[in-house]
Protein backbone atom coordinates (compact mmCIF):
# COMPACT_ATOMS: atom_id res chain seq x y z
CA UNK A 1 0.00 0.00 0.00
CA UNK A 2 0.83 3.83 -0.25
CA UNK A 3 0.50 5.16 3.09
CA UNK A 4 0.56 8.87 4.15
CA UNK A 5 2.03 9.31 7.63
CA UNK A 6 1.21 12.61 9.01
CA UNK A 7 3.72 13.58 11.63
CA UNK A 8 6.16 10.93 10.39
CA UNK A 9 9.07 12.77 11.25
CA UNK A 10 7.65 13.17 14.93
CA UNK A 11 8.70 11.13 18.29
CA UNK A 12 5.50 8.28 17.76
CA UNK A 13 5.46 8.31 13.61
CA UNK A 14 8.77 8.47 12.93
CA UNK A 15 8.51 4.49 14.83
CA UNK A 16 5.38 3.76 13.20
CA UNK A 17 6.73 4.48 9.12
CA UNK A 18 9.19 2.39 10.66
CA UNK A 19 7.36 -0.30 10.78
CA UNK A 20 5.48 0.45 7.88
CA UNK A 21 8.37 0.38 5.51
CA UNK A 22 9.98 -2.89 7.07
CA UNK A 23 6.39 -4.54 6.54
CA UNK A 24 6.94 -3.82 2.68
CA UNK A 25 4.68 -0.31 2.14
CA UNK A 26 5.67 2.49 0.23
CA UNK A 27 5.44 6.15 2.99
CA UNK A 28 4.82 9.78 1.80
CA UNK A 29 5.32 11.23 5.59
CA UNK A 30 4.08 14.72 5.99
CA UNK A 31 5.23 17.10 8.64
CA UNK A 32 5.06 20.64 9.08
CA UNK A 33 8.21 19.91 11.75
CA UNK A 34 7.32 21.96 14.70
CA UNK A 35 8.09 18.58 16.54
CA UNK A 36 9.68 16.73 13.90
CA UNK A 37 13.05 15.94 13.92
CA UNK A 38 15.35 15.96 10.09
CA UNK A 39 17.25 12.86 11.45
CA UNK A 40 14.17 10.94 12.13
CA UNK A 41 13.25 11.07 8.89
CA UNK A 42 13.26 7.45 7.30
CA UNK A 43 15.75 7.36 3.94
CA UNK A 44 13.15 5.21 2.15
CA UNK A 45 10.52 7.53 2.42
CA UNK A 46 9.09 10.43 0.34
CA UNK A 47 9.41 13.55 2.43
CA UNK A 48 6.66 16.28 2.46
CA UNK A 49 7.17 19.48 4.81
CA UNK A 50 4.00 20.89 4.96
CA UNK A 51 1.25 21.41 7.47
CA UNK A 52 -2.53 20.22 7.67
CA UNK A 53 -3.77 23.12 7.33
CA UNK A 54 -2.60 23.97 4.28
CA UNK A 55 -6.01 23.03 2.12
CA UNK A 56 -4.08 22.99 -1.25
CA UNK A 57 -1.04 20.61 -0.58
CA UNK A 58 -3.01 18.14 1.10
CA UNK A 59 -4.71 18.30 -2.12
CA UNK A 60 -2.34 17.58 -3.67
CA UNK A 61 -0.62 15.18 -1.75
CA UNK A 62 -3.79 13.03 -1.83
CA UNK A 63 -3.82 12.89 -5.57
CA UNK A 64 -0.72 11.03 -5.78
CA UNK A 65 -2.50 7.58 -5.30
CA UNK A 66 -2.67 7.23 -1.98
CA UNK A 67 -4.19 4.17 -0.30
CA UNK A 68 -4.26 5.05 3.41
CA UNK A 69 -3.37 7.62 6.06
CA UNK A 70 -2.30 7.22 9.06
CA UNK A 71 -2.95 10.48 11.29
CA UNK A 72 -0.08 10.90 13.84
CA UNK A 73 0.32 15.06 13.60
CA UNK A 74 -1.14 16.95 16.46
CA UNK A 75 -0.10 18.83 19.95
CA UNK A 76 -0.16 16.50 22.62
CA UNK A 77 0.64 18.59 25.79
CA UNK A 78 -2.18 18.37 28.29
CA UNK A 79 -1.30 21.38 30.25
CA UNK A 80 -0.69 23.31 27.07
CA UNK A 81 -3.78 22.56 25.47
CA UNK A 82 -5.57 24.49 29.04
CA UNK A 83 -3.98 27.60 28.65
CA UNK A 84 -3.53 27.81 24.47
CA UNK A 85 -6.66 25.89 23.50
CA UNK A 86 -7.07 27.45 20.37
CA UNK A 87 -3.54 26.35 18.92
CA UNK A 88 -4.98 22.63 19.88
CA UNK A 89 -8.43 23.44 17.80
CA UNK A 90 -6.53 24.80 14.97
CA UNK A 91 -4.02 22.06 14.99
CA UNK A 92 -6.05 19.00 15.95
CA UNK A 93 -9.50 20.03 14.62
CA UNK A 94 -8.74 21.90 11.75
CA UNK A 95 -6.23 19.51 10.18
CA UNK A 96 -7.93 16.80 10.92
CA UNK A 97 -10.91 18.04 9.21
CA UNK A 98 -9.17 19.36 6.44
CA UNK A 99 -7.47 16.16 6.35
CA UNK A 100 -10.31 13.93 6.50
CA UNK A 101 -12.62 16.55 3.61
CA UNK A 102 -8.87 16.17 1.06
CA UNK A 103 -9.61 12.08 1.51
CA UNK A 104 -13.08 12.40 0.38
CA UNK A 105 -12.64 14.24 -2.33
CA UNK A 106 -9.85 11.79 -3.67
CA UNK A 107 -11.68 8.57 -2.47
CA UNK A 108 -9.05 7.23 0.57
CA UNK A 109 -11.15 5.60 2.40
CA UNK A 110 -8.95 3.96 5.12
CA UNK A 111 -7.82 5.74 8.24
CA UNK A 112 -5.36 5.14 11.33
CA UNK A 113 -5.90 7.41 14.18
CA UNK A 114 -3.61 8.40 16.81
CA UNK A 115 -6.02 8.68 19.85
CA UNK A 116 -5.28 8.74 23.37
CA UNK A 117 -5.84 8.03 26.79
CA UNK A 118 -7.02 11.12 27.46
CA UNK A 119 -10.37 10.33 25.82
CA UNK A 120 -11.38 8.72 29.52
CA UNK A 121 -10.45 11.55 31.78
CA UNK A 122 -10.34 10.19 35.30
CA UNK A 123 -10.58 6.99 35.70
CA UNK A 124 -14.18 5.13 37.28
CA UNK A 125 -12.45 1.90 37.46
CA UNK A 126 -9.14 -0.06 36.82
CA UNK A 127 -7.86 -1.41 34.24
CA UNK A 128 -10.06 0.89 31.76
CA UNK A 129 -11.63 -0.75 28.45
CA UNK A 130 -12.94 0.85 25.69
CA UNK A 131 -16.70 1.05 27.43
CA UNK A 132 -15.54 2.94 30.05
CA UNK A 133 -17.36 6.42 30.06
CA UNK A 134 -15.40 9.31 27.86
CA UNK A 135 -15.01 12.46 29.89
CA UNK A 136 -11.69 14.07 29.08
CA UNK A 137 -10.87 16.37 31.61
CA UNK A 138 -8.41 18.80 29.31
CA UNK A 139 -9.01 20.19 26.06
CA UNK A 140 -6.12 17.72 24.45
CA UNK A 141 -8.03 14.87 25.14
CA UNK A 142 -11.32 16.48 24.02
CA UNK A 143 -10.07 16.94 20.69
CA UNK A 144 -8.79 13.85 20.33
CA UNK A 145 -12.53 12.56 21.70
CA UNK A 146 -14.41 15.15 19.04
CA UNK A 147 -12.15 13.47 16.31
CA UNK A 148 -13.33 10.36 17.04
CA UNK A 149 -16.75 11.04 16.97
CA UNK A 150 -15.96 12.89 13.70
CA UNK A 151 -15.03 9.41 11.95
CA UNK A 152 -17.85 7.38 13.37
CA UNK A 153 -19.90 10.23 11.79
CA UNK A 154 -17.24 10.12 8.06
CA UNK A 155 -17.70 6.08 8.30
CA UNK A 156 -21.41 6.60 8.46
CA UNK A 157 -22.23 9.43 6.06
CA UNK A 158 -19.07 8.57 4.15
CA UNK A 159 -17.78 5.30 3.81
CA UNK A 160 -14.57 6.11 5.60
CA UNK A 161 -12.85 3.17 7.05
CA UNK A 162 -10.82 3.92 10.74
CA UNK A 163 -9.23 2.57 13.18
CA UNK A 164 -8.68 4.93 16.31
CA UNK A 165 -5.85 3.70 18.39
CA UNK A 166 -5.94 5.00 22.26
CA UNK A 167 -2.82 5.37 23.38
CA UNK A 168 -1.44 5.14 26.98
CA UNK A 169 1.88 6.09 28.38
CA UNK A 170 3.82 5.98 24.89
CA UNK A 171 7.77 5.76 26.13
CA UNK A 172 11.07 4.00 24.63
CA UNK A 173 12.91 4.35 21.16
CA UNK A 174 13.34 1.76 18.44
CA UNK A 175 15.10 -1.55 20.20
CA UNK A 176 17.09 -1.92 17.39
CA UNK A 177 18.68 2.19 17.54
CA UNK A 178 17.02 3.49 14.61
CA UNK A 179 15.72 6.28 16.05
CA UNK A 180 17.69 9.15 17.15
CA UNK A 181 15.88 12.16 17.02
CA UNK A 182 15.26 13.52 20.62
CA UNK A 183 11.70 14.46 21.57
CA UNK A 184 12.21 18.68 21.72
CA UNK A 185 11.62 20.26 25.41
CA UNK A 186 9.56 16.98 26.58
CA UNK A 187 6.88 17.06 28.59
CA UNK A 188 7.00 13.82 29.77
CA UNK A 189 8.17 11.58 33.22
CA UNK A 190 10.45 9.04 31.33
CA UNK A 191 12.64 11.67 29.02
CA UNK A 192 12.45 14.31 32.00
CA UNK A 193 14.92 11.04 33.95
CA UNK A 194 16.44 10.30 31.15
CA UNK A 195 18.01 14.00 31.13
CA UNK A 196 18.38 13.91 35.01
CA UNK A 197 20.29 11.19 34.15
CA UNK A 198 22.60 12.59 31.16
CA UNK A 199 23.16 15.46 33.78
CA UNK A 200 21.48 17.83 31.30
CA UNK A 201 18.83 18.64 34.29
CA UNK A 202 20.29 18.22 37.91
CA UNK A 203 17.10 17.26 38.99
CA UNK A 204 13.49 17.07 38.64
CA UNK A 205 10.54 17.01 40.56
CA UNK A 206 7.96 13.91 41.71
CA UNK A 207 4.50 15.13 41.83
CA UNK A 208 3.04 13.57 45.17
CA UNK A 209 3.89 11.19 47.17
CA UNK A 210 0.54 10.65 49.17
CA UNK A 211 -1.91 8.68 46.45
CA UNK A 212 -3.61 5.89 47.56
CA UNK A 213 -0.94 3.47 45.57
CA UNK A 214 1.78 0.94 46.57
CA UNK A 215 4.72 3.80 47.49
CA UNK A 216 2.30 7.23 46.89
CA UNK A 217 3.31 7.94 43.55
CA UNK A 218 1.20 7.66 40.65
CA UNK A 219 1.29 4.98 38.56
CA UNK A 220 1.13 4.88 34.93
CA UNK A 221 0.90 2.10 31.99
CA UNK A 222 3.91 2.87 29.57
CA UNK A 223 4.05 1.46 26.47
CA UNK A 224 6.54 0.87 24.00
CA UNK A 225 6.71 2.51 20.77
CA UNK A 226 7.86 -0.02 18.75
CA UNK A 227 4.61 -2.14 20.25
CA UNK A 228 2.75 0.93 19.42
CA UNK A 229 4.09 0.48 15.51
CA UNK A 230 3.35 -2.48 15.55
CA UNK A 231 -0.28 -2.46 16.31
CA UNK A 232 -0.57 0.94 13.06
CA UNK A 233 1.11 -1.78 11.02
CA UNK A 234 -1.96 -4.42 12.18
CA UNK A 235 -4.48 -1.85 12.02
CA UNK A 236 -3.61 -0.61 8.97
CA UNK A 237 -3.79 -4.13 7.51
CA UNK A 238 -7.06 -4.91 9.32
CA UNK A 239 -8.77 -2.87 7.99
CA UNK A 240 -8.52 -4.12 4.26
CA UNK A 241 -10.84 -6.85 4.90
CA UNK A 242 -12.41 -5.86 7.89
CA UNK A 243 -14.58 -2.92 9.66
CA UNK A 244 -13.72 0.20 11.86
CA UNK A 245 -12.84 0.12 15.29
CA UNK A 246 -11.23 1.55 18.88
CA UNK A 247 -8.94 -0.07 21.02
CA UNK A 248 -6.60 0.63 23.78
CA UNK A 249 -2.90 0.20 23.44
CA UNK A 250 -1.52 -0.65 26.67
CA UNK A 251 0.20 -3.34 28.91
CA UNK A 252 -2.52 -3.67 31.84
CA UNK A 253 0.71 -2.72 34.01
CA UNK A 254 1.42 -0.24 36.00
CA UNK A 255 4.58 1.19 37.10
CA UNK A 256 4.91 4.26 40.03
CA UNK A 257 6.68 7.09 39.62
CA UNK A 258 9.61 5.66 41.91
CA UNK A 259 9.58 2.35 40.04
CA UNK A 260 10.52 4.43 36.91
CA UNK A 261 12.99 6.30 38.66
CA UNK A 262 14.52 3.32 40.75
CA UNK A 263 14.75 1.12 37.24
CA UNK A 264 16.54 4.26 35.69
CA UNK A 265 18.94 4.45 38.22
CA UNK A 266 20.26 0.69 37.56
CA UNK A 267 19.79 1.31 33.93
CA UNK A 268 22.16 3.85 33.56
CA UNK A 269 24.21 3.43 36.77
CA UNK A 270 23.09 7.18 37.42
CA UNK A 271 21.86 8.71 40.87
CA UNK A 272 18.48 10.62 39.78
CA UNK A 273 17.95 13.52 41.82
CA UNK A 274 14.44 14.37 42.63
CA UNK A 275 12.29 16.63 45.12
CA UNK A 276 8.95 15.49 46.26
CA UNK A 277 6.75 18.13 45.15
CA UNK A 278 2.66 18.57 45.62
CA UNK A 279 0.64 17.10 42.80
CA UNK A 280 -0.20 17.86 39.85
CA UNK A 281 -3.51 19.27 38.83
CA UNK A 282 -5.24 16.90 36.75
CA UNK A 283 -3.37 13.56 37.64
CA UNK A 284 -4.83 10.52 38.76
CA UNK A 285 -3.57 8.23 41.18
CA UNK A 286 -3.19 5.06 38.71
CA UNK A 287 -4.12 4.70 35.30
CA UNK A 288 -3.85 1.25 33.92
CA UNK A 289 -5.90 -0.14 30.86
CA UNK A 290 -6.61 -3.45 28.81
CA UNK A 291 -5.68 -4.26 25.75
CA UNK A 292 -7.97 -7.11 25.47
CA UNK A 293 -9.65 -5.73 22.44
CA UNK A 294 -6.36 -4.98 20.18
CA UNK A 295 -5.25 -8.83 20.98
CA UNK A 296 -8.73 -10.36 19.93
CA UNK A 297 -9.06 -8.19 16.78
CA UNK A 298 -5.66 -7.35 15.93
CA UNK A 299 -3.83 -10.50 17.35
CA UNK A 300 -1.54 -7.37 18.74
CA UNK A 301 0.18 -8.14 22.45
CA UNK A 302 3.16 -5.72 23.44
CA UNK A 303 6.88 -7.59 23.45
CA UNK A 304 8.59 -4.56 24.26
CA UNK A 305 6.99 -2.87 27.17
CA UNK A 306 8.54 -3.93 30.02
CA UNK A 307 10.17 -1.06 32.12
CA UNK A 308 13.69 -2.48 31.93
CA UNK A 309 13.59 -2.91 27.75
CA UNK A 310 11.63 1.08 28.06
CA UNK A 311 14.76 1.75 29.90
CA UNK A 312 17.25 0.65 28.53
CA UNK A 313 16.52 1.60 24.40
CA UNK A 314 15.77 5.07 25.59
CA UNK A 315 19.20 5.48 27.24
CA UNK A 316 20.50 4.35 24.08
CA UNK A 317 19.42 7.14 22.58
CA UNK A 318 19.95 9.67 25.55
CA UNK A 319 23.78 8.34 25.93
CA UNK A 320 24.99 7.00 22.63
CA UNK A 321 28.50 6.93 23.15
CA UNK A 322 28.50 4.86 26.25
CA UNK A 323 28.14 0.81 25.19
CA UNK A 324 25.02 -0.48 26.33
CA UNK A 325 23.22 -3.37 25.02
C1 LIG B 1 0.37 12.94 29.90
C2 LIG B 1 -0.89 13.72 29.71
C3 LIG B 1 -1.84 12.91 28.88
C4 LIG B 1 -1.20 12.59 27.53
C5 LIG B 1 0.12 11.88 27.77
C6 LIG B 1 0.84 11.67 26.44
C7 LIG B 1 -1.25 15.19 31.62
C8 LIG B 1 -2.00 15.42 32.88
N1 LIG B 1 -1.48 14.04 31.00
O1 LIG B 1 0.07 11.75 30.63
O2 LIG B 1 -3.04 13.62 28.66
O3 LIG B 1 -2.03 11.76 26.77
O4 LIG B 1 0.95 12.64 28.64
O5 LIG B 1 1.81 12.58 26.17
O6 LIG B 1 -0.46 16.03 31.18
N2 LIG B 1 5.55 12.97 36.77
C9 LIG B 1 6.39 13.41 37.78
N3 LIG B 1 7.32 14.35 37.46
C10 LIG B 1 7.47 14.87 36.20
C11 LIG B 1 6.63 14.40 35.18
C12 LIG B 1 5.66 13.45 35.49
O7 LIG B 1 6.26 12.99 38.93
O8 LIG B 1 8.35 15.73 35.99
C13 LIG B 1 4.54 11.92 37.07
C14 LIG B 1 3.10 12.34 36.81
O9 LIG B 1 2.54 12.97 37.93
C15 LIG B 1 2.47 10.97 36.49
C16 LIG B 1 3.61 10.18 35.81
O10 LIG B 1 4.80 10.84 36.22
O11 LIG B 1 2.13 10.30 37.68
C17 LIG B 1 3.53 10.20 34.30
O12 LIG B 1 3.43 11.55 33.85
P1 LIG B 1 3.52 11.98 32.32
O13 LIG B 1 4.68 11.32 31.68
O14 LIG B 1 3.45 13.47 32.27
O15 LIG B 1 2.25 11.32 31.66
P2 LIG B 1 0.70 11.48 32.04
O16 LIG B 1 0.46 12.62 32.91
O17 LIG B 1 0.23 10.14 32.52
Amino acid sequence: MKVLVTGGAGYIGSHVVLYLVEAGHEVVILDDMSLGCLENIHDQAEFIEGSTLDEAMLDNVLSKNIDAVVHLAAFKAAGESMIHPEKYSKNNLNGTTNLLNAMMKHNVMTFVFSSSAAVYGYPEYLPVDEDHPLKPINYYGYTKLAVENMLKWYGQLKGLKFAALRYFNAAGYDVKRRVFGLEKSPQNLLPIVMEVATGQRKTMNVFGNDYKTKDGTGVRDYIHVNDLASAHVKALEYLQDNDSFTVNLATGEGYSVLDVIHEAEAVTEKKINYTIVDRRPGDPAELIATSKQANVILNWAPQFSDLNTILKSMWNVYNPEENHD
